[in-house]
């Protein structure tokens, strides 16, 4: 299979994320591998969404949130539960936006230009398997478009892939 990324042309952010909706759809026909799902999904947020430094997936093993595929520069690999932005929305299985994060008490700092952030959580069938991270340069980036757009995306991300190796490996 060919694909190729289309600049989704948008003039709003649920026109942006209707259209990488249906390009996300297209990636994952036919394939269900969970890395290889995960990795497109990271892929495509990275270089369709602007302003974005760094755009990547964590997944719950054994109590922690382990480095999944990313796109941007090297990152923490292990987070805890309750810890940092990340570990904030998995341990409320809530969405968190962060305007600035040199504000957000516990922030963990991957790349010194990163200024907001957006953690979406990844639930599949009530269970946590992990989250969405975006980071941005500029302060406020992310709202409440975002956070719905990016939720949908997941949606796509979990009905279209297989989850049992994750589940599999721990004692979740
Ligand atoms: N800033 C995150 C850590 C992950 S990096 O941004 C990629 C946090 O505070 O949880």
């Amino acid at each position: 299979m060919t694909f190729e990324l289309a600049t989704v042309e948008a003039t709003s952010k649920p026109e942006l994320y209707a259209g990488l909706a249906s390009q996300l759809r297209s990636l994952f026909e036919g394939e269900r591998d969970f890395i290889a799902n995960a990795a497109n999904l990271s892929s495509l947020l990275f270089y369709s969404l602007p302003d974005v430094n760094w755009a990547g997936l964590y997944f719950l093993k054994d109590d922690q949130l382990v480095l999944g595929p990313f796109q941007g520069k090297p990152a923490c690999v292990r987070l805890a539960m309750g810890s940092g932005v990340c570990g904030t929305a998995a341990q409320q299985r809530q969405t968190i936006i962060v305007d600035n994060v040199h504000q957000f008490p516990g922030h963990i700092a991957c790349d010194s230009a990163s200024n907001s952030e957006i953690v979406v959580p990844i639930v599949n069938n009530g269970l946590l398997i992990g989250v969405v991270d975006l980071d941005s340069p500029s302060f406020a980036r992310f709202d409440d478009e975002d956070a719905q757009g990016l939720n949908e995306l997941i949606g796509i991300f979990v009905d279209s892939t297989s989850m049992s190796e994750l589940l599999e490996s721990d004692s979740r």
